[in-house]
């Protein structure tokens, strides 16, 4: 979907190359999305100064994404030094949501408590050693932060950055407002060193289904063989490859309107169990959850 759908009062053309700092980069989506800004002519172009990931397979990713070479990396950012990085305009930093995060511990991320969601503070210390500070700063992190458990937290997080002098924006967005078929609400922290006049884009009157993203043709090895399924009122079983039984039950009434539409009876996890219909949205998928992935029913 192109961004011309998104630019509202917030579309402002700049003929500057845009200096870019990024910090927790992991394989760096904001990045793609400036480079989505260039090629439809938003801004004239960005130039990556640094990134700083510690995750080795991370790394890699982000050098053949973004097209820039390992020695980018300033590695990881409690060795940082502030006063050692390069000016930037723009600061992004999707910092550990892993002990803000429902699906985690919920240790939070107190100032010097240790974990790793704490790590975020590491750019207000690199804020106050800087020499000259970025004009904007991205923050970046799971909804349940604006959660009564951690509005104190938050609350000094923001404290800090007004006190350097930052005119703060904040607001949870959910990526199917905005053309993605994935519920996603995130939280996003916009930091401005002037005053300004800005809106959150509003939600877009779009509605993709995951359907509308997958590929065309698919190898037959990643089908259930439609030869081994039965038949029972509105319900459809099939068999698993692996162990020959009846494992999958599909609902095909739920099917057709998306969602939760089967179980996956061979998994013990809650949420790994349910299959969701390619004709409406998947959750937010679980990164810790590597072995069981997203189980998506579609239409042959
Ligand atoms: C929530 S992810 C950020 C994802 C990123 N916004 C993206 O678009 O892929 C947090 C990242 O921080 C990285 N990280 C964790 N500890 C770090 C540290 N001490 N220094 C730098 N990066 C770190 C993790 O490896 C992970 O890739």
């Amino acid at each position: 979907m192109s961004l011309k759908k998104i630019k509202g009062e917030n579309k402002k053309m700049t003929n500057k190359i845009i200096k870019v700092g990024s910090f927790f980069s992991g394989i760096g989506s904001p990045e793609k999305a400036l480079e989505r800004l260039k090629k439809e002519g938003y801004i004239k172009d960005y130039c990556l100064e640094f990134f700083s990931e510690i995750d080795k397979n991370a790394i890699k990713s982000y050098c053949a994404i973004h097209n820039v070479d390992e020695s980018l990396n300033i590695g990881n950012i409690k060795s940082v030094k502030g006063e050692e990085l390069p000016y930037c305009d723009i600061w992004i930093g999707g910092f550990p949501c892993q002990d803000i995060s429902c699906a985690g511990n919920m240790k939070g991320f107190d100032f010097q408590s240790s974990t790793r969601s704490s790590l975020g503070w590491e750019m207000i210390r690199l804020l106050k050693e800087v020499k000259v500070k970025p004009k904007v700063i991205i923050f970046e992190n799971v909804e349940n932060i604006t959660s009564k458990k951690f509005t104190k937290t938050l609350n000094l997080f923001k404290n800090d950055l007004t006190d350097l002098g930052y005119f703060l924006y904040d607001k949870v967005l959910d990526a199917r407002d905005y053309g993605i078929p994935q519920m996603r609400r995130r939280y996003f922290l916009i930091a401005f060193n002037r005053e300004v006049d800005f809106n959150f884009p509003s939600p877009l009157d779009v509605h993709y289904i995951v359907a509308d993203f997958l590929n065309k043709t698919v190898e037959e090895k990643y089908y259930l063989s439609s030869e081994k399924c039965k038949y029972n009122d509105d319900k459809v079983y099939f068999e698993s490859k692996k162990n020959q039984e009846y494992t999958y039950e599909i609902n095909l009434n739920k099917f057709k309107n998306g969602g939760v539409c089967g179980i996956d009876h061979s998994c013990n996890f809650n949420q790994s169990r349910r299959l969701y219909s390619s004709k409406g949205n998947i959750p937010t998928l679980i990164a810790s959850n590597t072995t069981e992935h997203c189980k998506l029913v579609v239409e042959e």
